[in-house]
Parts: C-alpha cells; sequence; structure tokens
C-alpha cells in the first residue's frame, strides 16, 4: 500500500521543542464528501491565506507511566473541548510515527484571527500542529529533504482534517486525484507547479464576517449528507470539470472564467447542503445582501471581484490587488453594514506554513 511509505517505523526517543505557524486557505473547488480515512471524493483547488494563521509550539517528552498523551493551551488557557479532536488526530497518525505515542505533547496554540468570528481554524490548526510533528520526526530522520517533509506534513495534516492538507505550502494547493494536475494524490495536497498569472500575485481575500457563531453543521455530518445524495455523482463530475477551468484561468489570468468557476463552486456547495437529507440552509439574508450587492458593482464598474463560501454564512470576496482602492471602498460604505458587529478581514495570497 502507498500509504506504507508513510510509515517511521524507527524507535526513537527524547526530548525536543519546535513552534510551527500555519495558514488557513480558501478553496475555490470545494472538498464536500469523503470516504475511508479522511479521502476525498472528489479533488479541491485552494488559494493558502498570509493573515489568518495559526500559531503552535509543542514540547515532547518521554511519556511516564500513566501520563496522558498531551496537555493543551489555547491563547494561554486551558480548552479542554479541543481535547477530542487533538486525541483523534493522534490516534490517527500514531501508526504513521509508532515513537510519537511514548511521548507525551505539550501543545499551546493561538490564531490570529478572533475565536469568535466563524473562520473555521481547523485548518490550519491541525496543519501547524502536524508540522510540529513532522519536524520531531525529521530530527530522526536527517536524509529528508523539505519536499519530503511538507508533503509528509501534508499527510498528518489531511488525517486531522480534510482541507488541512492545503494548509502548508502556498499559494495554490491541489489536494485529491484528478486528470488536470497530474501528480495530485488523494493522500496529500500539493503546491502545482504550473505558473499562476500575474494578475493574481497578492490575489486580496476580504473575509465579511456574517455569523461569528459556531458552525452550523460540523464537518464530519456535513461531508456525511454526500453520502446517498441524489446529486452526488453529477457534483463530484462538476468539480473535476471546475478544477479544470480553475487551471485554466490561474494560468491564462482569465478572470471572467476565474470568477464563474468560483462563484459557481460556492453556490453548488451551498446546492449540495439545501438539497440532502437532512438539509441545511447556511446562508443567511446578510449573504444573499452581500452576495446580490458585490454581483451587481461587478455589473457596473467592470471590477473584477467575485465571492466564495465555505460551509457557513459568512462571504470571501476575491479580487486583484490592482483594484484594492474601489474596492475597499465598495465594501466599507455598502457591504460593512452587513457584517456581525461591523467585522471582516483582509486578507491576501500567502506562501504556506513558516517555521517560528
Ligand atoms: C466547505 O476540512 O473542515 O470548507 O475533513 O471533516 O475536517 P473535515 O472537513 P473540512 O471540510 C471543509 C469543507 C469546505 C470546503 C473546502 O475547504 O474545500
Amino acid at each position: 500500500m502507498i500509504e506504507d511509505s508513510f510509515v517511521f517505523s524507527k524507535n526513537f526517543e527524547g526530548e525536543f521543542h519546535t513552534a510551527w505557524q500555519a495558514p488557513s486557505n480558501i478553496a475555490l473547488v470545494k472538498y464536500w464528501g469523503k470516504h475511508g480515512q479522511q479521502l476525498p471524493k472528489n479533488p479541491s483547488i485552494s488559494f493558502t491565506l498570509s493573515q489568518c494563521v495559526t500559531k503552535t509550539e509543542v514540547r515532547f517528552r518521554p511519556r511516564k507511566a500513566n501520563d496522558t498523551a498531551f496537555d493543551f493551551l489555547f491563547d494561554r488557557q486551558e480548552k479542554a473541548d479541543f481535547h477530542p479532536k487533538i486525541m483523534q488526530f493522534l490516534d490517527r497518525i500514531y501508526p504513521y510515527l509508532p515513537s510519537l505515542e511514548n511521548h507525551h505533547l505539550s501543545i499551546a496554540t493561538e490564531n490570529s484571527f478572533p475565536h469568535s468570528s466563524g473562520i473555521a481554524s481547523s485548518a490550519s490548526a491541525m496543519a501547524a500542529l502536524a508540522l510540529c510533528v513532522v519536524a520531531f520526526e525529521k530530527k530522526h530522520h536527517p536524509q529528508w529533504s523539505k519536499a519530503d517533509s511538507l508533503k509528509k506534513a501534508s499527510f498528518l495534516s489531511r488525517l486531522g482534517s480534510g482541507s488541512a492538507a492545503r494548509s502548508i505550502a502556498g499559494p495554490l494547493m491541489v489536494w485529491g486525484e484528478s486528470t488536470a494536475y497530474s501528480n495530485s494524490s488523494d493522500l496529500y495536497a500539493i503546491a502545482p507547479e504550473t505558473a499562476l498569472h500575474s494578475v493574481f500575485n497578492d490575489y486580496q481575500d476580504s473575509i465579511l464576517i456574517v455569523d461569528k457563531g459556531q458552525k452550523k453543521v460540523s464537518s464530519t455530518l456535513g461531508h456525511g449528507l454526500m453520502e446517498g445524495h441524489p446529486f452526488a455523482s453529477q457534483r463530484f463530475e462538476q468539480a473535476h470539470q471546475n478544477l479544470n477551468h480553475i487551471k485554466t484561468a490561474l494560468a491564462t489570468g482569465d478572470l471572467d472564467l476565474f470568477i464563474d468557476t468560483t462563484e459557481a463552486e460556492a453556490l453548488s456547495l451551498h446546492a449540495m447542503m439545501m438539497t440532502s437529507n437532512p438539509r441545511f440552509v447556511l446562508m443567511q439574508p446578510q449573504t444573499l445582501a452581500i452576495i446580490h450587492k458585490t454581483v451587481a458593482f461587478r455589473k457596473e464598474t467592470h471590477l473584477p471581484i467575485c465571492f466564495t463560501l465555505d460551509a457557513g454564512a459568512n462571504v470571501h470576496l476575491l479580487y486583484p490587488i490592482a483594484q484594492q482602492q474601489p474596492i475597499t471602498d465598495f465594501i466599507q460604505s455598502e457591504l460593512f453594514a452587513h457584517c456581525q458587529d461591523g467585522q471582516y478581514i483582509s486578507d491576501q495570497l500567502g506562501t504556506g506554513a513558516q517555521k517560528l
């Protein structure tokens, strides 16, 4: 099995300390539906962000009898509600690094974005933790290249959260096997080698916070909605086609194609949720108001702004940095009022995770 090549079975023990920062990402072609151990039902592609990041520090020490697997601080405070997700992640990655189980991990983490912004942080959080684990492994695996360790980090991140596989490098990440990207894999994400047109340099992502609350549909439940979904096979096929369109748009700088495909993907994701059993409407009136105003603004000004959504009510607005001024003016005068407590985050394309 190809997964076997990710097992590092050498026994090792010792103390180690490391800290990593991993970015959030926004999918252009969405991952929605999974099977097996965190394997995607369709390929996805995302922009890596630069400002929305998780910083994680881990101290590893040999585990004594009756020692717990880890302790955890979020913003310097104990957060017991995060424990099950971290334990599940460790249990999933132990088979790929058995010596890890003989160590206690003291994990301290913080996000650059507000905790209550409704921005999903599992991608950056799982990626930052996986990078710390890989740094520990790399100490005992000196022949590893940077590419090898990033591949393993993406592989392990995926086991924590699928979209986390894409929070390793940048500015673009592709996860899931497809004919569009020949070296793509279901097991880890890759940073495609094809050139990104210069119009996408420093591409902007203004994240409009419509709902600061917790996710209304957990990702596990959400992906499960694609099991037996009446439109599942068409949706997976559509994702493959849209990946080809996005690939062309990103290479040629065809912003009409980029806008058309990105918005179609966002609405398809929500259409899947609205037509599943049980069904969910995660867009709110303010989400729709932002979408309508954005489309009208684009028609009126011909500025290349488009929206995308994740599995929630918040809206990501994507546009070239060259149009930052008129679009920021538009956001502040027209869209600000639709954001909860006027909250929005200005982000842009980033280059990926960093060692701290
Ligand atoms: C709608 O990665 O959060 O944001 O693998 O269960 O942790 P799990 O799911 P998760 O799903 C993300 C779904 C999405 C689309 C995307 O990011 O591709």
